[in-house]
This record gives C-alpha cells, structure tokens and sequence, in this order.
C-alpha cells in the first residue's frame, strides 16, 4: 500500500480547502487531495458572490443583523461578528491573487467594487464577478495552488474514512485512507494536521444545484469517526432554480431577483407580497415555502421569473453565464420569462467546530459547507458562504500550525491493521446496479418525504427506509472491492439519515426546517443547536 507523509493534509479543493493550503504551505508540506479535477466543487459554480460591507451607507452592524435575522435565533453572534468584520480583508486577499471582480467605478479600487442584492439583505453588498463568482475564484486559487512548491494536489483521490486513534475523550487524527480512481488501490496519507474541507451534500436531493461531488463525504467520515454533527436539519433550498428537462437544476441566481426580477405564477400574479414585506427579495426559507405552497395549491409544476424590468442590454452584461446556458435552451431572457422550482442547495449544518475549524477530534479540522460553525444558524444568509469559507480557513490555518509546532516531532502511528486489509479482504465482484438503484431510491425518498415541508408521519417513514439503506449500504461497502460509487452511497445514506434523526428531534419549526405537526417557532424548548454524535 502507498503511504504519503505529509505535515498538512487537505481533502477538497474548493474555496475552503485552497485558501486554507495557501496560508499552511508557508510553514509545512501540504498534500491536497480531491476526488475529481481540481476544480469540480461547488465553489466553482457559485453564481451570486460574496457578501461584504462595501457601500458607504452599509455597515458591519447592518451586515450582522441581517445574518442574525436570517437565521432565526441560532446564529452564533461572536462568530458571526467576527466573520463578517473580516469580510473586506477577504475580498482583499482574493483582490491580491488575482480575482477579476466586477467594478461600478472606473477606478479599480476597494470602494468601487460592483454590489449585488439578494435575499435577507437590507443594502447591496454582494462582491461578484458577474455572475460566474466562483469560477473566477477557485480558477486564480488553484493557478496559486499550482505555483506554489509546498503543496502536492492528487486529483481523483476519494477519501475513505479518517485515521483516528484513541487519545483522550474523542480521539486524535493522523490523516486518511484513500481510493485511487486509476489503479484502484487504496493510499495511506499521515500527517499531524488533517483538514475536511470536502463541501455540501445537496445530492441526498433528488433535485439539486449541487454538482456531483456534493455527497456528504466529510460529514459522514466525521460522524463515522467519532465527531459532533450540528444542525442537520436544516438544508436550505434555493428557491430558484431552472425547471427545464435539459437544464439539471441549473441555478439561477437571487442577484437575478436583486436587479428586478420578479415571481410570477403561471396566472401572472406577482404573488411574494403575500408572504413577506421584503417580497421577492425575501430571506431564502420564506421563498422557498411561499413557492412550495403556491406550486401544491395550484397543481403547476413551476412559477416563473419575470426578468422584463431589466434593460436587456444590461442583463446580457450582468448574467453572461445565465444569458447563454439558457440561450443553448432556447430560452432568451431578454425576452422570455424563466421557470424555475425550489432544489436542494446548501447545508447549514455540518461538522461542529469552533470559529477556527477545530473539531471536537484532536487535530481534525473542518472549513467551509462541511462545517457548522454557527454562522448560519437556522437560514443561512445569502453569500455568506464563500464569505465564511475564506475567513475561517484563515483562522484555522493559524490554530493548524500551532497544532503542528506542538506535535513536531511528529511521530507517525503505525497503521490500524483492518485499515491496511481493506482493499484485500474486498473480493467480491461489482454489482452497480445494487448501487445506482439505492442512490435513486434514498434522492426521491429524501425529496417527496424530508424537503421544503415536513411531517412527523413523514419523517418516520423516512426512518425506516434509510436505516434499511444504511444497513444495506454497510453489507456491500465491506463485500465488493473499494468504489467510488459505493462509498458515496455509504456517505449519502449517512448524512441523510443525520438530516432525517435532526428533523425528527426539532419539535418546531425554525428557519429552514417546517413541521406541519410543529407549525410554530419554540424559543423555549428549541433556540439550540441539534448535536448529534455517534453512539
Ligand atoms: P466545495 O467548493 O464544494 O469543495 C469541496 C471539495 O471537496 C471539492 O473539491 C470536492 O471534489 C472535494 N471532495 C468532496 N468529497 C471528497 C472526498 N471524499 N475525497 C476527496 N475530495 C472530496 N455561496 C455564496 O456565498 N455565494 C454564492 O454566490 C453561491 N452560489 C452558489 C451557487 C451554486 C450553484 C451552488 C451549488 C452553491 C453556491 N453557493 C454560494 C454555496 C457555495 O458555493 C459553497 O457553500 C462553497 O463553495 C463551499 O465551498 P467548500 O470549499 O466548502 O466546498
Ligand atoms: C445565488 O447566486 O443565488 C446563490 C447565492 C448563495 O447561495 O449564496
């Protein structure tokens, strides 16, 4: 088996895992590995951009309210200021590696920087490029990656599951198994410091804005590993999302609703004012529901977005990535209104840590979607994730190099036994089909029973399937050689039933999850994080 030494190890290269490498390599070796092309995360399709105080009119304390109402009550204040007042010299760390951001002024300069506006935000704030954010990011973090001689990047390298020995109350880390996608084989990489950094799990979804990477992995391996998991329950779905048959849930930004747009139903009515006074620039759950609800009563299967308030010449500037992928769809939005649908989009929670990513395991650390540090709390404002990503991985790549100054000399475990033979005791032959039928099964489970809307009676199926799944998924991980597509079922069906146990333990309804059974807010009972942890 080939084992790696490192002194850093990083699984995913998404925003949170590339800033946090970049700040590392000054001090140590930094192996990267990722489970596909560098670049495939969901950092690399982020449309709307990264909230900051910009305006002169804006504040950070704007900026924290806003958050704080979003996420109804659960928000963590302390983090939260402490994010949001470090957001400008983010933006102007990204500025410094090369990030081409859009500018209203013709001078190049912090003040004039072009600010969107989305749901949930009292001021325009959001620092974008266009609207393709994140592919202008994560193209000019992995070009810094790539010249940088500290750091090694293995792409198509699945994370199996972390090394953990017993140390104190919950462990301490030493780095991870993982599969080769070309030889098959599974690779050992030890180091002092392991960071997870692997993003979101909208693929538990049957419709999704995720790409095919987000499946939960870091989670599950977390989870698996002994970890504190927070907040589960709350999965926010993006309102609007393309409802086309060619389209695959392709996003269609709120910055969109932020120049104009609006929501109409099939019948033309402009129909937000009913839901809330902020309309369709609403935070996220509100929309959400008011579109859910309007669908169920109506029988359509979408609303629409009315784009005609916008100048078209202006449009074509601001959403080039929105004007041709729905060009290539005949869709002309200039002219034509858009149909769009709710899909799953973004994980609020995710492995507990605190505002530096540490885990509760002993040099495990976990940035970005990945991660519940208790920014989001129940509604996770928009853009405020690449925002989170990059603030933390600074924090924790301080609080990592401490960790690792403190280990030196870093003397490597000798490997678990069970660990070594996996790749040999798996002799039996692949059955796929076992695979793709369960993936398919547990996506539509998780979207007709535990989406926008839900119900003890629900939930409680939900249950009962997914601890079958779970069982299944765990018999074939151990019968057929190491996949990736079985040990992504394993991890779906881990962090699903992690959404579904959170769900069934909130007896209210907050934010981002509603129970019908549980139609009200319970500060009394229930202004707290859902930790679960396991047994
Ligand atoms: P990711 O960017 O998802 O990176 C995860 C990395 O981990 C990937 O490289 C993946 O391949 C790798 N990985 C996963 N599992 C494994 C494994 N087992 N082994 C090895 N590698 C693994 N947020 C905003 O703030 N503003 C926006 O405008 C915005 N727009 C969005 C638009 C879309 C369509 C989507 C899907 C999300 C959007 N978000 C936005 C959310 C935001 O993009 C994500 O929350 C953020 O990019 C997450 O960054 P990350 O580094 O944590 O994870
Ligand atoms: C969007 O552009 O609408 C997505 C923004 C986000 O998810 O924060």
């Amino acid at each position: 088996m080939i084992r790696h030494n490192t002194d850093f190890l990083i699984v995913g290269s998404g925003i949170a895992g590339l800033s946090f490498a970049l700040k590392v390599a000054l001090h140590g070796r930094v192996a990267v590995v990722t489970k596909k092309k560098d670049s495939e995360s969901n950092t690399n399709y982020a449309q709307g951009g990264i909230a900051t105080v910009i305006a002169a009119k804006d504040s950070f304390e704007k900026h924290i309210h806003d958050t704080l109402t979003a996420g109804w009550g659960l928000c963590h204040t302390d983090v939260v200021r402490l994010i949001v007042e470090h957001g400008p010299r983010a933006i102007s760390e990204l500025l410094k590696l090369g990030v081409d951001f859009s500018y209203s002024g013709a001078e190049r300069r912090l003040e004039n920087l072009d600010a969107g506006q989305e749901g949930g935000h009292s001021e325009k704030r959001v620092v974008h490029a266009a609207d393709y954010t994140g592919r202008e990011v994560e193209t000019r973090l992995i070009n810094a990656i790539k010249s940088d001689p500290n750091i090694e990047l293995s792409e198509d390298h699945l994370a199996v599951d972390l090394l953990v020995r017993e140390t104190g109350d919950r462990g301490s880390c030493y780095g991870c198994y993982v599969l080769d996608a070309h030889t098959g084989e599974i690779e050992v990489f030890v180091a002092p410091v392991t960071l997870l950094a692997t993003g979101g799990l909208g693929r538990v979804y049957m419709h999704t804005t995720n790409p095919s990477i987000a499946t939960g992995d870091g989670v599950a391996m977390a989870y698996r590993a002994g970890a504190s998991i927070a907040n589960m329950e709350f999965m926010q779905f993006h309102p609007t999302s393309l409802y086309h048959p060619q389209g695959d849930c392709f996003l269609i930004s709120e910055a969109v609703r932020g120049e104009g747009a609006i929501l109409r139903l099939r019948s033309g009515e402009a129909f937000m004012a009913r839901y809330h006074p902020m309309k369709d620039l609403a935070p996220r759950d509100v929309v959400a529901r008011a579109i859910d609800r309007e669908l169920k009563l109506s029988g359509d299967v979408c609303v629409f977005l009315d784009l005609s308030s916008i100048r078209a010449d202006y449009l074509l500037k601001r959403f080039p990535n929105i004007y041709s992928t729905l060009n290539a769809l005949n869709i002309d939005i200039t002219k034509d209104q858009i149909p769009v649908v709710p899909a799953a989009h973004y994980m609020c929670g995710g492995i507990r840590t605190d505002e530096h990513g540490r885990t509760d395991i002993e040099n495990l650390f976990a940035v970005g979607e990945a991660a519940c540090t208790g920014m989001h709390g129940a509604n996770r404002l928009a853009s405020n994730s690449l925002l989170e990503a990059v603030v933390v991985a600074d924090f924790a790549a301080k609080a990592a190099v401490d960790a690792f100054e403190k280990l030196r000399p870093f003397e490597s475990p000798t490997i678990l036994p069970e660990i070594e033979n996996l790749s040999l005791e798996a002799a039996g032959e692949k059955d796929n089909i076992l695979i793709s039928h369960s993936v398919a099964e547990l996506r539509r489970l998780m979207w007709d029973y535990v989406g926008v809307v839900r119900s003890n009676e629900r939930l409680e199926l939900a249950k009962k399937r997914i601890d079958i799944l779970a069982e299944e998924s765990e018999r074939l991980f151990h019968r057929f050689p190491p996949s990736f597509a079985m040990t992504e079922l394993r991890n779906l069906v881990t962090a699903a039933s992690l959404i579904v146990e959170s769900a069934i333990q909130r007896k209210e309804s907050r934010g981002l999850h509603y129970n019908v059974d549980y139609p009200d807010i319970d500060d009394s009972h229930w202004k707290r994080d859902t930790v679960l942890r396991r047994k």
